[in-house]
């Protein structure tokens, strides 16, 4: 990152002039989101707050408690997979600016976010969170939105790094992993944060890593991260992540975070104090962490005058949340051109679907948020359809996981306690729990729903709630579901336990099929999910991600037509989870010892997602980068030459716009070697680009691909290589709809 010598000099001034126990309180937490200031020195305290959604309501300095309850109210970003879903690099650094101006707005200095691990497994109850399964495609739109961010004066923190795919275990699991894997497909969107983003900082994971904690993991902190990667920001610890003092310490950990109150006795405080004094740390191992955070503080403006003054729920910032909502719909089938449906026809429309009417923005873990609204999708279609039609709704599925779905009001302030780590547990959700399976009489007792004082089983409740969704699907013109997953599966903490959907959704969507084949499916879900038993009878599907406080407004703009769809799946639907390599090698969630330790081989490598899939001629329901149009486009001339700077080369292409309707296109932008010498996967992501066309516009799109579209990562030489010969370059919709190609020669 850029080196500024006078801010060098201020910093290093500011260090001389602190004393050990100024800096020890400096690089620990001294409250549940800050670090303790130095008034002395008018060294302000590190003002922290999740996360990736938007700004998250204020805690108490030393308990969950939530504080300025008129306040928090903020506008609900979309979630990570729904950012990708975009393919928009402009709507992502837009969307960063918000998320920027908020967090600035509301006193923060560190934004924690985004999160950009990798989906591994679509069980992982955070992939919503997170962007893709592909690092370039998660390094772009991250990149995009760390400078969005940055630029209203406000940190980032990229989390989680590395290597937390999954919730199951998150605190203890131990990641074996070998190097071309590590820096090939899990560090990549990191580098890109931190190299293209120039994020400000960087949250170490909870999980092990080769044998260590990610805190104390000096391979991953100091020998990439800070030497390899020349870093100069921090590394925060995940709330609760460090384990040790002179080995996290030393191993480049910069702030340790925690869970409890008991911040004296964290391992960076009383104890790391004491290692100073004994001489087992140097002290300047301290002066660099110190630094760290400090040229954190100047690089937002804290010292040194005219550091944006953010503002939070400006209008202009729910404009953004439409955009980015209209561009992450993502139309996966439209058979018969059922959509977009016309609202003037539809004299009636049923909308069925618990998820039609469910509020998602407050769970789901610490992304949770308040926000000022949120626009769920049945608000949406009767706002969008107005008067023309009469929207009759009923809920179709009956949710019998209620607790979960709402989530614990303060579910951290349960994790207090867990000192051994395992927060989940202290928050009363344990595995068992989260099973969900639905056990008749205990819940039904619960559940006097709908027979009044007469308890009801669930399969009876079930029956009931589907004959009355049948019942209206057959009376109305038109339907729509909206079905999917909900907080008790998106979210931090857990994992899902099967690829199915929920709830017996599969059912009810075939019946509503059946009793109306004018029906529409849209599933909201942060993870793929199970669609094959309903897919081959639904004319339509939508997928949608986590999509802000606008997204029921952006889903019904879709479904009937003043907004074309120009969403891109970020993952892979696999017709089964086990078709999904970590599942197929057997490495999910890992080989547990006989101590409780629990172990995870990524032994399928760098064949994530995709790669696995389009290299082993596996079949996917729906592909990477797949999302249909209203439209039709066309490519072609493709032609790639050699630029000046003789490592990179233009790709130049056309595409059209063959139908009647304006239309946003994502062209995808694949690399294949001949021959290479190390084994590749098929087709690899190295560029894309979103344009807009109107109807017959034709336009020219050109791409460069620098060296590394073309490079691998080579264990023997421990660098990155990309060797010369013959590559083939292949643009088109999706991984598994190539338009055109060419061959050059590196
Ligand atoms: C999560 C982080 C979050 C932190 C603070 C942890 O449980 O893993 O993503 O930023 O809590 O709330």
């Amino acid at each position: 990152m850029h080196y500024d010598a006078e801010m060098e000099k201020w910093i290093e001034d500011k260090i001389n002039d602190m004393t050990l126990d100024e800096k020890i309180g400096f690089i620990h937490g001294a409250a549940l989101f800050k670090n303790k200031g130095i008034d002395r020195l008018g060294i302000q305290a590190l003002v922290m707050s999740d996360g990736p959604c938007g700004v998250r309501f204020d805690h108490k300095d030393d308990e969950w408690v939530q504080i300025d309850e008129p306040l928090c109210y903020v506008s609900w970003l979309p979630s990570g997979t729904a950012i990708a879903s975009t393919w928009n690099e402009d709507i992502a650094m837009s969307l960063g600016e918000v998320l920027g101006n908020e967090a600035c707005g509301r006193g923060k200095h560190v934004i924690l976010a985004p999160g950009i691990n990798i989906v591994r497994t679509p069980l992982c109850g955070r992939n919503f969170e997170y962007m893709s399964e592909d690092p370039y495609l998660a390094g772009k739109i991250a990149a995009a939105e760390i400078k969005g961010v940055q630029s209203k004066d406000v940190a980032v923190c990229v989390k989680h790094f590395a290597l937390n795919n999954q919730e199951k275990e998150r605190m203890s699991v131990d990641v074996r992993i070998d190097d071309r894997t590590l820096h090939e497909l899990y560090l990549p969107a990191f580098k890109m944060a931190i190299e293209e983003g120039g994020a400000y900082s960087v949250m170490c994971s909870y999980n092990k890593i080769n044998g260590l904690y990610a805190s104390e993991n000096p391979i991953l902190l100091s020998d990439i991260l800070k030497n390899g990667w020349k870093y100069d920001g921090a590394v925060i610890s995940d709330w609760g992540a460090v384990h040790s003092t002179a080995e996290a310490a030393l191993a480049g950990t910069d702030l340790e975070m925690s869970v409890t109150n008991n911040f004296d006795e964290y391992f960076f405080a009383d104890s790391l104090k004491d290692a100073v004094r004994s001489g087992e740390i140097e002290e300047n191992v301290l002066d660099d962490k110190v630094a760290r955070i400090l040229r954190l503080q100047k690089r937002i403006m804290l010292y040194d005058g005219g550091r944006n003054k953010g503002g939070y729920n400006l209008p202009e910032h729910h404009a953004v949340m439409l955009d980015a909502a209209r561009e992450g719909v993502v139309l996966l089938k439209n058979d018969r051109g059922i959509l977009p449906l016309d609202a003037d026809k539809c004299r009636t429309i049923a909308v069925i679907g618990d998820a039609a009417v469910r509020k998602l923005a407050h769970g789901g873990g610490s992304s949770e948020i308040k926000p000022l609204f949120e626009i769920t999708p049945l608000m949406g279609i009767n706002m969008v359809t107005g008067s023309r039609t009469v929207v009759k709704y009923a809920k179709g599925y009956y949710v019998d996981n209620e607790e979960h779905v709402v989530g614990e009001v303060d579910w951290q302030a349960n994790s207090l306690d867990a000192s051994d780590g395992s927060r989940c547990e202290a928050a009363g959700m344990d595995d068992d729990s989260k099973e969900f399976e639905s056990d008749g009489a205990d819940k039904a007792d619960a559940d006097k729903l709908i027979n009044g004082e007469k308890p009801i089983s669930i399969d009876k409740l079930r029956r009931q709630y589907l004959e009355e969704a049948v019942a209206l699907a057959e009376e109305c013109d038109a339907v729509i579901f909206v079905g999917g997953l909900n907080r008790a599966y998106d979210t931090e903490g857990f994992d899902r336990t099967s690829y199915e959907l929920p709830y017996n959704q599969g059912e009810v969507i075939n019946a509503l099929l059946k009793a109306n084949p004018n029906t529409v499916v849209s599933i909201l879900s942060g993870s793929a999910v199970d669609m094959t038993p309903f897919e081959k009878n639904a004319p339509a599907i939508i997928w949608n991600s986590m999509n802000g406080m606008q997204a029921g407004f952006a889903l019904a703009e879709v479904i009937f037509g003043d907004v074309n769809p120009s969403g891109k799946l970020p993952i892979s639907f696999p017709f089964r989870l086990s078709d999904c390599p970590a599942h197929s090698v057997g490495e999910y969630p890992g080989t547990y010892d006989g101590d409780g330790g629990i172990t995870c081989s990524y032994s399928e490598g760098i064949y994530v997602g995709y790669r696995h899939y389009s290299t082993r001629g596996v079949d996917v329901l729906f592909p990477f980068g797949h999302g249909l149009s209203y439209t039709t486009f066309e490519y072609g001339n493709i032609k790639a030459s050699r630029c000046e700077d003789e490592d990179s080369f233009e790709v130049a292409f056309e595409i059209t716009n063959t139908g009647s309707v304006f239309g946003k296109e994502v062209a995808e932008i694949y690399v294949t070697a001949h021959n290479p010498v190390v084994d590749r996967p098929a087709l690899e992501l190295k560029g894309f680009k979103k344009v807009g066309l109107e109807p017959g516009e034709c336009r020219s799109v050109a791409i460069k691909l620098d060296r590394k579209a073309f490079e691998y990562y080579s264990v023997s030489d421990g660098t990155f290589r990309a060797d010369s010969g013959k590559y083939t370059i292949s643009v088109g919709r999706s991984v598994n709809d190539l338009r055109v190609s060419c061959d050059l020669i590196f």
